[in-house]
């Protein structure tokens, strides 16, 4: 079974990949990391984001364990991390240079101890859309701008960052204009995707509501 979750950041969708990943025994795949991983080494070699030519080639150079490596970096997390993975991400040779490490790991879902599970979860901005778009079940979780930099603020505080919270929502707007408006797979909810507004709803009325419409297609496959 794949399942995607796509939405803006801080809407919820990695608590409700993790806790969904757990009950149906799927590997998760959090496909913002690509991103986040390019646009961190390209800091590291000292190199300009907007270039569409060397952010391509890093992307090209990515894999698995080069994320995961990159991923111990405090910054990787940062909300500089998060609008560094967003300018990358616009660039439409770095989307198509991911896109079969992304969609690969479909084909073969395994835990980080390499052990097989029963499908995958995904989430991130068009993993409904453009990764896996025929997955069984898509979610598209979004929630108001304040609510989300509240979140994300809270987020970062709890890890000792002294950033301010008009700085976590300045960085929010430009970051959910940015995906939504770039030309490359812009952020939007499939067709075929079920939206669901976590400003409104907390994220256990969010978790029953989706195990209910999974539990009912995993009906429908038997
Ligand atoms: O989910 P996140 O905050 O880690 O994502 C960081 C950035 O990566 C986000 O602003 C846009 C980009 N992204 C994307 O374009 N497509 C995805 N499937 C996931 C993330």
């Amino acid at each position: 079974m794949i399942i995607t979750i796509d939405g803006p950041a801080a809407a919820g969708k990695g608590t409700l990949a993790a806790t969904l990943a757990e009950k149906y025994h799927l590997a998760y795949f959090d496909t913002g990391m690509v991103y986040r991983a390019v646009g961190l080494e390209m800091r590291q070699k000292g190199l300009d984001r907007q270039d569409e030519a060397q952010a391509e080639a890093i992307a090209r150079n990515l894999t698995f364990p080069k994320m995961i490596e990159l991923s111990k970096d405090p910054e990787f997390r940062s909300s500089e991390g998060g609008v560094a993975a967003s300018i990358v991400s616009a660039h439409p040779k770095v989307r198509a240079a991911l896109l079969k490490m992304q969609q690969d790991f479909a084909l073969n879902p395994v835990f980080a101890d390499g052990t097989p599970a029963n499908g995958a979860i995904y989430d991130g901005r068009d993993t409904g859309t453009v990764v896996c778009p025929a997955a069984d079940v898509k979610f598209f979780i979004t929630a108001s701008t304040e609510v989300r930099a509240k979140r994300r603020y809270d987020e970062l505080k709890a890890k000792g960052s002294d950033i301010s919270f008009e700085k976590v929502l300045e960085d929010m707007k430009s970051r959910d204009a940015r995906d939504a408006e770039r030309s490359a797979a812009p952020m939007k909810p499939a067709e075929d995707a079920v939206i669901f507004d976590t400003s409104a709803l907390n994220i256990q009325e969010v978790v029953a509501k989706t195990e209910e419409i999974i539990g009912n297609k995993l009906k429908k496959q038997l």
